[in-house]
């Protein structure tokens, strides 16, 4: 695909199709009215017949008849001029982005500035230009496909060309736009790619040989420990589920250090369960093939490192990731089986299918040992966050009011929201075990399994700040305006907003 920036008058740009952001109004103004008095007022009609008003994600198609150079106009609404967010304007590019596909124009223009009127745009205090930056990046997040294990490439729909047109002059702060929503969707392709590759590809191994050659492409330092050295480190609860299974277990790190502050940098620590059968607790079949995407929180912080890195911010962050597969091996755990943790604390297996908290517990530990500032996990942890919060939220807990606000804050700036659960004392309680220090799930009747889930985490981050990232109902999903159906990439935009804020 290749990407121009061009200014140019809109009614005197050439192209197949000129896609035309619209704040909500009664009838057209702004660039819809210039286009509209060349189009005998074709526009104004289907305000009037209301018809398209620019309601958000609203979309009218319309051939020009040759009275303008564009030979079709896609007008897309991003809503009321009060309420424009940079969430929205990324919704209104890639809903319009995937009506020019599905209208199968292999070349688009994209009013990505200068186009929809007079508007602020809600809670963003950059710079850089953000009309353009939201559209940009709305637009590529959108195109994402995977197609790696289709013989034949039957898709013939596809976008060859996108010509991001403006009407300001200021040029090089539009193409720094560009490249940036360029490298964010970049990172969040690795994610998702990671997500939607079966697990007899991306198996630790290959996460790791992923990491590896991310990082040495944007200057990462990253090491990959194997069984021997996880061994060594003392990790009885990682290596406790990587024992039902013949695919060796890594333990990825990712050490960026560019902000001058070594001794404290952000700990990111990622869920790599490449797949989830339950191990000998095992998962019924429907729907078990949805468990290659249990490794959703390592490649969103595979991802978060890639667009930390790409995008070269001053800061100091370590992304870790244990890795390995959950099966009912014939040495696997079994319920009742009691493990030692790298922190010194037993733990009673009741269920082998709460194996996420298990590897993360020794994952926690191991980011306790830089002294971090702030721990973030994230994790395809609890079928009980869909119940609670469904598809469109993912949960957060944490022992910091701190790190949930700015969460709070990135997750709406960034339309991957995130939702507090309360980590009461009791939940705590719940995940005590009668002759082990924790037992991996609370007792029958407690409920509230996403908050024991991080209640059972809690005891391995002790006073550090820290929050866990529940995403199990937010990694996959059926496909919205610009997030493909299949694995999402959340939490790579999450992350990076709220490490470019700062901690
Ligand atoms: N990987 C699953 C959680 C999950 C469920 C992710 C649905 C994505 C979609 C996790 O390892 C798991 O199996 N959790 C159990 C915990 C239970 C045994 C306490 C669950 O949620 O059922
Ligand atoms: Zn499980
Ligand atoms: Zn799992």
């Amino acid at each position: 695909m290749k990407f121009n920036l061009k200014s140019e008058k809109p009614t005197a740009h050439i192209t197949p199709c000129l896609i035309v952001p619209c704040v909500e109004t009664a009838k057209p103004e702004n660039c819809a009215k210039e286009l509209d008095a060349k189009l005998n007022g074709v526009v104004a009609s289907a305000y009037k017949e209301k018809r398209f008003e620019g309601q958000l994600n609203q979309t009218l198609l319309l051939n020009s008849l040759g009275k303008i150079k564009a030979n079709n106009i896609l007008l897309v609404g991003v809503g009321k001029s009060e309420d424009v967010s940079g969430e929205k304007l990324r919704q209104a590019a890639g809903t319009a982005i995937k009506i020019a596909e599905k209208n199968c124009f292999k070349k688009v223009s994209f009013l990505s500035s200068g186009g929809a009127g007079s508007f602020d745009i809600k809670d963003s205090s950059k710079n850089l230009d953000l009309e353009t930056l939201y559209f940009s990046e709305g637009t590529f997040l959108a195109l994402y496909k995977f197609d790696s294990y289709k013989s034949e490439n039957s898709d013939d729909s596809q976008i060859g060309e996108i010509v991001f047109l403006t009407t300001q002059s200021d040029l090089p702060a539009l193409k720094k736009s560009i490249d940036k929503a360029q490298k964010i969707a970049d990172s969040t392709f690795l994610a998702r790619d990671l997500g939607n590759h079966p697990s007899n590809k991306a198996t630790p191994t290959y996460l790791a040989d992923t990491a590896r050659k991310m990082s040495r492409k944007y200057g990462i330092v990253c090491k990959v420990l194997g069984e021997k050295e996880i061994k060594r480190l003392g990790m009885g609860s990682f290596l406790g589920v990587a024992k039902g299974s013949d695919e060796p277990p890594k333990l990825i790190v990712m050490e960026y250090f560019k902000g001058g502050n070594k001794k404290s940098p952000i700990a990111i620590v990622g869920k790599g369960v490449t797949f989830d059968t339950g191990g000998i607790s095992l998962k019924p079949p429907a729907g078990m093939d949805e468990m290659k995407m249990d490794m959703m929180g390592a490649a969103a912080t595979i991802g978060a490192m890639q667009a930390i890195a790409s995008l070269k911010l001053k800061v100091d962050v370590v992304g870790i990731v244990p890795t390995t597969e959950n099966m009912p091996g014939g040495s696997a755990i079994k319920p009742g089986d009691i493990i030692k943790s790298m922190s010194g604390k037993t733990i009673e297996v009741l269920n082998t299918d709460a194996e996420g908290r298990l590897i993360l517990a020794d994952g926690l530990s191991y980011a306790g040992r830089y002294k971090p500032k702030a721990i973030i996990d994230l994790a395809t942890l609890t079928g009980a966050v869909i119940h609670a919060l469904g598809h469109h939220i993912s949960a957060v807990i944490s022992n910091n009011d701190d790190l949930v606000n700015k969460l709070k804050k990135s997750g709406d700036a960034t339309g991957e929201r995130v939702w507090e659960l309360p980590l009461l004392e009791e939940y705590e309680k719940a995940v005590k075990s009668n002759i082990a220090d924790l037992k991996n799930i609370a007792s029958p009747g407690v409920g509230a399994g996403t908050i024991t889930a991080g209640a059972f985490l809690k005891s391995f981050v002790g006073d550090q700040p820290w929050a866990h990232l529940d995403i199990a109902g937010t990694a996959w999903g059926e496909g919205k305006e610009y997030v493909p159906k299949g694995a999402s990439g959340i939490g790579v935009r999450l992350l990076l907003d709220l490490i470019e804020k700062g901690i």
